[in-house]
């Protein structure tokens, strides 16, 4: 027996977090009974799992794709404004979910997996898995604007952790430099520019923990390496095997 939404993250059809947003839905029926609470237990062998009115079933192959997020295309699996979305630049018979997300116009590496324990685990603040972004601002980056980003800012939602600043250019119309996170708050970077009074202008994730965004042209995609794939498993769960 295990959990419905811990189910459901193991199937590939979402990760944990966004699977208790589809329970509370009300889009989730075991053995035809729509559940609308959390603790919901199944068991995989005599209960019948629907989404939408669909059968899910435990997926044996997990997958981990690499996409490089064009600007203007929306990070979730719908848009209700019909706005384009990553899945749109994937082959639909793949079943994958990013894994965390990107800003609208925000460009660059994206990860997709089936793999629900493993997405949960890289979005989990525990593992401070590291985010760097090529970051555009109009207007110059002081040192002290260094020193403020590095040390930590205080956004709304608390101050943000010590971040990695490397600065490429700097003059008195735009700067450029790339900035490493630990933590991945909603628009954190956007935000963090702003708080020191220099709007972005262009941002683009080249990293994710080891993984780089490395010459993958806008739009497309590619499949991790098995050494990638092993790695990131190390990296999460200790081992190189399934966690
Ligand atoms: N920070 C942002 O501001 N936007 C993103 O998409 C990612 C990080």
């Amino acid at each position: 027996m295990e959990r419905l939404q811990k189910y459901l993250s193991r199937c590939g059809v979402a990760s944990r977090r966004h699977a208790e947003q589809m329970i509370l839905g009300g889009r989730v029926c075991v053995n035809g009974r729509i559940i609308h609470e959390m603790g919901v237990q199944v068991d995989e062998a005599r209960d019948s799992v629907t989404v939408d009115g669909k059968p899910v079933l435990p997926s044996p192959d997990k997958v981990y794709y690499m996409l490089n997020k064009p600007q203007a295309v929306v990070t979730t699996c719908e848009d209700p404004q019909g706005r384009k979305t990553v899945l749109d630049l994937l082959p639909k018979e793949l079943r994958i979910y990013p894994v965390g997300r990107l800003d609208y116009m925000t460009e660059g590496l994206l990860l997709l997996t089936n793999d629900g324990e493993l997405a949960n685990r890289m979005a989990h603040p525990k593992y401070k898995i590291s985010k760097r972004y090529l970051v555009f601002v109009r207007g110059f980056l002081t040192d002290k604007m260094i020193q403020t980003l590095q040390r930590g800012i205080a956004l709304e939602d608390g101050p943000t952790m010590p971040a990695k600043l490397e600065l490429l250019e700097r003059d008195a119309s735009q700067s450029t430099f790339y900035l490493t996170i630990f933590e991945g708050r909603n628009r954190q970077v956007r935000r963090m520019c702003e708080a020191i009074g220099l709007p972005v202008l262009r941002l683009r994730r080249v990293q994710v923990g080891f993984l780089q965004l490395g010459d993958l042209p806008a739009g497309k995609y590619r499949p991790l390496t098995v050494k990638e794939v092993k790695q990131l498993r190390k990296l999460l769960c200790g081992q190189e095997g399934p966690p």
